[in-house]
């Protein structure tokens, strides 16, 4: 009756929709406590994919309980659309539950996601330009609109007086652009407010009573280790707290109720959006990953930046998410190289470092220090069990884990649920 979190060790990207989605068959709540819909989360279920931004992937499920935490951002027309296309395609999305804590993102917020990149210039961030910075910097600033401030008409008229004032005078006094009037945004919100009003509950107290219960439980972490605002690769980082530590403040529920922290990791690494990424590759090795790994974003259909498996990245998610065990992904896109690499170490000003260093400046003057190993070939990782994998694999795989500290529970070997060896049952 444990609870398990699932993750990103790396920028995001590492499949943590496949992981969330094999776990939740064994969880009857699955809750997302951060990020919005800036993820992008690609589950395959048979001949289907089904891609999410949103709601959680346990939604896949019949019967389980799905929490979008205090801590997550709603977009409340993708909401709608998502909860729309689930529906179309025969998914009942009655389990889902959003709480009324959750900050909505308003039009404004896109429109400034939007002018605040191009006022960056060269500095962009490459964000996703869909108002996840701006709704989270209301959230902090208390200029914000809650989910259950657009349920009361009288709230939410009174919330926009206030903000719009605020937000008015920004677009217009600083970006030359032409502001929102109340009634435009009420127009919009108030019938998404009708659709929404009877999926909205206290979260806290529904995952605490599970918990309770002894019911299983799935945190389903966003984005990941280095996009976190406190542990990422600042500024180049999303506006919420993808590392474990967000978990407890995303869902109200405490610290102590966490029992294992799944890192999901690819068994290379990848980056969309711009800032420093040492063994970031480039020409023909880089275009092999990303082909066979399919490495084109699903929120934005940008081409992912691919270079091989950190394990400096990997070992400083172990320390700053307290993990438990690695979800390594997909081990059968680098099949077919005859040599692969593994980052041990960065040099710097002629030092070797161990340490992943969170100023930038330090991390992109960072040579990688690279450790190779011996290949496995194409089609060796369609298996069913861990010990037929080629000896190569393994040997791969124990590296990893020694270099970062943890144990490989969970090795990825295809995009399907049943092409996933699992070597330690973290429902357990
Ligand atoms: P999942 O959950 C990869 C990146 C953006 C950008 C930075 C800030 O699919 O792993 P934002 O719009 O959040 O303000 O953009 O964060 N980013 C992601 N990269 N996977 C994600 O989510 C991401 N969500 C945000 O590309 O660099
Ligand atoms: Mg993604």
């Amino acid at each position: 009756m444990p609870t398990v979190a699932v993750v990103g060790t790396q920028w995001g990207d590492e499949g943590k929709g496949k992981i969330t989605d094999l776990l939740a068959s064994r969880a009857d709540v699955v809750a997302r406590y951060q990020g919005g819909n800036n993820a992008g989360h690609t589950v395959k279920v048979g001949g289907d994919i089904f891609k999410l931004h949103l709601i959680p992937s346990g939604i896949l499920y019949r019967g389980t309980t799905c929490v979008i935490g205090n801590g997550v951002v709603v977009d409340p027309a993708v909401l709608i659309q998502e909860m729309d296309s689930l529906a179309q395609k025969g998914i009942d999305v009655s389990g889902l539950r959003i709480s009324g804590n959750a900050h909505v993102i308003m039009p404004y917020h896109r429109l400034l996601d939007k002018l605040e990149e191009e006022m960056r210039g060269g500095g962009k961030i490459g964000t996703t330009a869909l108002g996840i910075g701006p709704v989270y910097t209301d959230k902090i600033a208390r200029n914000g609109i809650r989910i259950i401030d657009i349920l009361d008409r009288e709230a939410f008229s009174d919330r926009l007086d206030a903000v719009l004032k605020l937000k008015n005078a920004v677009l217009q006094k600083v970006y030359g652009v032409e502001g929102f009037t109340k009634e435009q945004i009420m127009e919009e919100y108030l019938p998404y407010a009708e659709r929404i009003r009877d999926y909205v509950a206290d979260c806290s107290i529904l995952v605490n009573d599970a918990i309770d219960r002894g019911k299983n439980v799935l945190f389903e972490g966003a984005q990941g280790t280095l996009l976190d605002v406190d542990h990422g690769t600042y500024p180049y980082v999303t506006s919420s707290w993808p590392t474990a530590g967000g978990i407890a403040a995303g869902l109200g529920i405490g610290p102590t109720k966490i029992n294992k922290v799944i890192g999901v990791a690819k068994a290379y690494t990848t980056r969309v959006g711009a800032g420093p990424f040492p063994t970031e590759l480039s020409g023909p090795v880089c275009n092999t990953i990303r082909e066979r790994g399919q490495e084109y974003g699903t929120t934005t259909g940008r081409p992912r930046r691919c270079g091989w498996f950190d394990s400096v990245i990997v070992r400083y998610a172990v320390r700053v998410n307290g993990l438990s065990g690695l979800a390594i992904m997909h081990l059968d896109t680098l099949a077919g190289f005859e040599k692969v690499k593994i980052c041990t170490a960065y040099r710097c000003d002629g030092k070797v470092i161990r340490d992943f260093p969170t100023n930038l400046r330090v991390l992109a003057g960072c040579e990688p220090v690279y450790e190779e190993l011996d290949g496995w070939p194409e089609g060796s990782c369609a298996v069913k069990r861990f010990e037929d994998l080629p000896g190569a694999a393994r040997a791969y795989l124990a590296r990893i884990s020694e270099l970062t500290g943890a144990p490989v529970a969970i090795v990825s070997v295809g995009r399907g649920r049943e092409e996933t060896l699992i070597l330690e049952e973290p429902f357990s």
